[in-house]
């Protein structure tokens, strides 16, 4: 959510930042700036309303300068517009700052400075860290920066320029992202690591609390009290070519078609044919304490909460441990009972999730003990968790989640077969669900073959207003994800619904106009499954099942391969990923940026 780029070196600033913005634009696209300090010394912007190639056409001509700062934006305080655009300079021009996160007590601050005589020029919370930055009458900017911190409330990661102190960038963090990228006399910083591979893969995550300072050839870190921190670059795990769209017309094309590499990926080096089981490194969960978990609690938002809430089911089945899942945001705010003899397991691809991380920072602070099933190595809730698993399935540039849903899913069966396995799953059956598992990537790339055959129905069902998604049990959660992914991609309204709960409300609105979507997969609820579909056609509902065979009652079905009726839910959602994905692309929708969307939700 926002992204931010700088630069300080040797090189013309503005190509560079521009390229920056480009690779973070999932991260907010409503408008965008950079600031650079100009050839004698002063500070110079350009704002535009809009995507990055409006902030491209706006650069003017002659704009060099080695040094400067960037910023894309999605809307927190004050509508999208040129002046609420970031970077935010101080009346005199002598501060520029690019934020991500919210100033909490900014209308407070604002009204203060207001009546001590500060003109603002936007309606942003950031601002005002501009003109407490500008006001501070300490000798260095390191101190003019944090005098500043001190006096806000909030989450940050931001980057400031000063006139009077052009050769340096300083830059802070607490609770939103800070890249440093380490290069050859020059330097990076960022919010994530996409905006620099391309330049250099040596990179120093900040910490809550820690601040930096950039020049050309060197670097430092410190706490906002002063204190110098200590900071050993470590070398990105992907190439800048994992970034691009390879080809694809879309990033969410790109990783739907890039999920049997990735699950792959989860899977290798994990598994123990021997003893039927699977390692997972980094869990820090020895055997006894595994054998003494009561309960799992797995926390997340969207479509990671969705994983969780196969990945319960997951737990369930197969370690025999009570398990549920809840909207991470939900349950910070309904003061739940924090108990010692559960484990709770944090989900989310980003890693920096904000809800995830307070929950997770809630937790610990009550005592309890919290796993991580992250994507992105050293994020904050990746480092805050007591251990956990990656989900390996690589960068995700699409706003909208795929690969990493699904990969996410294979996490919570692994942990399950590992938690089974130590507690009561039989050899047997261990075996079972790794020969599962073996199987899924030459699944999944023989349902993506069948991308002609649902694109069909995208287009056949992209009139519809509004769709009924259903499922059973294992089906439900499917259900859901399909229908949170069709609505956020296409606009169209979506609902999802245990199929059992169809005759208690939701009956009422079929009718031709409403098709439904039925996950019906070949399990002992299968019949079950089968007397829902009868109550839709008996209403004349059109529907679309997604099954393991033609389904007669069904006006369309998709088929996807069997595989262990655990695995089941892993596959059965991912050819509704490319229907989702070809509705969005009939009805002309911006794909990879959905409208009011960003990536990463590191605010509230
Ligand atoms: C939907 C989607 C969101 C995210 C949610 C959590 O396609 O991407 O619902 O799943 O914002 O994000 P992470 O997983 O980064 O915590």
């Amino acid at each position: 959510m926002c992204g931010i780029v700088g630069y300080i070196g040797r090189r013309d600033v503005a190509p560079l930042l521009l390229e920056g913005l480009q690779r973070l634009e999932y991260r907010g696209y409503d408008s965008a700036g950079i600031a650079i300090t100009g050839r004698s010394g002063e500070l110079r912007t350009v704002k535009a309303k809009g995507r990055v190639r409006d902030l491209e056409a706006r650069v003017p001509k002659r704009f060099a300068g080695t040094t400067g700062i960037a910023h894309t934006r999605w809307a927190t305080h004050g509508a999208p517009s040129d002046a609420n655009a970031h970077p935010h300079l101080d009346a005199g021009g002598t501060v520029a700052v690019v934020h991500n996160g919210i100033i909490d007590n900014a209308s407070e601050l604002r009204v203060r400075l207001t009546a001590e005589g500060t003109v603002f020029g936007s309606e942003t919370d950031t601002e005002v860290l501009a003109h407490l930055i500008a006001r501070s009458q300490a000798d260095t900017l390191e101190q003019r920066v944090s005098e500043a911190l001190r006096a806000v409330e909030g989450t940050y990661g931001l980057a400031v320029l000063h006139r009077d102190f052009p050769d340096r960038i300083v830059v802070a963090r607490n609770g939103s992202p800070v890249v440093l990228g380490i290069g050859e006399k020059e330097m990076f910083v960022a919010s994530d690591v996409a905006a620099l591979v391309a330049h250099t893969r040596q990179v120093v995550t900040l910490a809550d609390g820690e601040m930096a300072t950039l020049k050309a050839d060197d670097f430092r870190t410190y706490t906002t009290e002063g204190s110098r921190t200590t900071a050993t670059p470590t070398t990105v795990e992907w190439e800048a070519e994992s970034y691009d769209m390879g080809g694809h017309d879309t990033y969410m094309h790109k990783e739907i078609a890039e999920q049997a590499e990735a699950v792959d990926r989860v899977l290798r080096g994990r598994i123990d044919d021997k003893f039927a089981t699977v390692h997972l490194g980094g869990l820090n969960l020895d055997p006894r304490e595994a054998r003494s978990v009561r309960r799992i609690k797995i926390l997340g938002c969207g479509t990671s909460y969705h994983a969780g809430q196969i990945g319960a089911q997951l737990i369930e089945e197969l370690a025999r441990i009570p398990a549920d899942a809840e909207p991470a945001s939900e349950f910070r705010y309904r003061n739940p009972v924090v108990d010692p003899d559960t484990l709770y397991v944090a989900v989310s691809q980003s890693g920096e999730t904000y809800d995830v991380l307070a929950a997770v920072q809630e937790l610990k602070r009550k005592g309890a003990r919290v796993l991580g099933v992250v994507n992105v190595v050293g994020s904050a809730i990746a480092r805050e968790a007591d251990g956990g698993t990656y989900v390996h399935a690589g960068p995700e540039v699409c706003v909208v989640s795929t690969k990493c849903f699904t990969n996410t899913v294979v996490a919570f069966a692994l942990l399950a077969l590992h938690l089974g396995r130590i507690r009561d799953l039989s050899v047997a059956d261990g075996r079972r669900i790794i020969e599962g598992l073996r199987r899924l990537p030459g699944q999944i790339d023989e349902i993506l073959k069948a991308e002609p055959e649902i694109k069909r129905l995208a287009l056949h069902f992209a009139d519809a207003k509004s769709m009924l998604f259903i499922g059973r049990v294992r089906g439900y959660p499917v259900a859901r994800e399909a229908s949170l992914k069709l609505k956020e991609v296409s606009y169209i309204h979506a609902e999802a619904y245990p199929a059992s709960e169809l005759k208690h409300g939701p009956l009422a609105l079929v009718e031709p106009a409403m098709p439904t979507v039925a996950i019906v997969p070949d399990d002992d609820l299968l019949e079950k499954n089968r007397a829902a579909l009868e109550e839709i056609k008996a209403r004349s509902g059109r529907i679309l099942a997604v099954a393991h065979q033609e389904q007669e009652k069904a006006d369309h079905t998709i088929i996807v391969p069997k595989n262990e009726d655990e695995l089941d839910p892993i596959l059965m959602g991912i050819p509704l990923q490319l229907f989702a994905y070809h509705t969005a692309l009939a009805l002309g929708r911006d794909i990879d940026k959905p409208r009011n969307l960003a990536k990463s939700v590191t605010v509230e």
